[in-house]
C-alpha cells in the first residue's frame, strides 16, 4: 500500500511527528509551508473569517497517486489548523482515502468539532481520526494549563511513543 504523509506545523511538534511517521511508512512527505508569516493574531482572524491561507506547495502540484493520504497538523481554537484547508478542499474533488492525525494541546479536553469539520471540508469521513494530546505526555497533577501545553515541544521519547500509537491505528 502506498502512503503519502502531508504535514503542517507552526512550532514543530506535528512536523517532527510527521517526519517519524513518514519514515516508518516509507512514505513521501509533503511539508506545507505558508507564504505569509503566521502570528497569533492571524490565527484568530483566519478562524473568525473562515480563511484558507495560501500555502506551498499547492496540492495539485504535489499530490501523486497513492492509497492513503495521512494529514498531520495542529488544532487551533478547536479547528484543524487553517494552512491545511486547501488540502482538505482538494480532497473534496479527489477521492483519496485519508487520515487526519494531530498532536494538539488538549488542555481544554478533546476537540469534538474536528470530525464534523473534516467531513464538511472534504465531503467524507476520514479513514482514521486521531487527536493526540500533549496533556497525555505530562503529569496529570497539577492539571496542565493551555500555556504549558502550547509551550511543550515533543521529545525524542514522545515521538517514538506517539509514532507507535499511530502505526497501530494505520495498520490494516
Ligand atoms: C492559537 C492556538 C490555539 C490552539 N488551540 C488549541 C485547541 O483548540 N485545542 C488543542 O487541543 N490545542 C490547541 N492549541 C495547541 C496546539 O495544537 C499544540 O501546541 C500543537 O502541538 C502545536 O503543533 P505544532 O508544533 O505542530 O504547530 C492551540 C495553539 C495555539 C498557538
Amino acid at each position: 500500500m502506498s502512503n503519502t504523509v502531508i504535514s503542517y506545523s507552526l512550532t514543530g511538534n506535528n512536523r517532527a511527528l510527521a517526519d517519524s511517521v513518514a519514515k516508518e511508512l516509507s512514505a513521501e512527505h509533503i511539508k506545507i509551508e505558508e507564504v505569509k508569516s503566521r502570528t497569533m493574531g492571524s490565527i484568530v482572524l483566519d478562524i473568525i473569517f473562515n480563511k484558507s491561507p495560501t500555502v506551498r506547495p499547492l496540492p495539485d502540484s504535489s499530490i501523486k497517486e497513492c492509497d492513503l493520504i495521512v494529514l498531520l497538523g495542529p488544532v487551533w481554537m478547536g479547528k484543524v489548523a487553517t494552512p491545511l484547508r486547501l488540502y482538505l478542499k482538494y480532497l473534496k474533488t479527489h477521492p483519496y482515502r485519508y487520515a487526519f492525525i494531530s498532536i494538539s494541546g488538549g488542555a481544554d479536553g478533546s476537540n469534538p468539532g474536528i470530525a464534523g469539520e473534516l467531513e464538511k471540508r472534504t465531503g467524507r469521513t476520514p479513514a482514521v481520526l486521531l487527536d493526540l494530546h500533549i496533556t497525555g505526555l505530562l503529569p496529570s497533577s497539577p492539571r496542565p494549563t493551555r500555556k504549558a501545553t502550547s509551550a511543550y515541544r515533543l521529545k525524542p521519547d514522545d515521538i517514538v511513543k506517539l509514532t507507535g500509537k499511530i502505526m497501530t491505528v494505520l495498520s490494516p
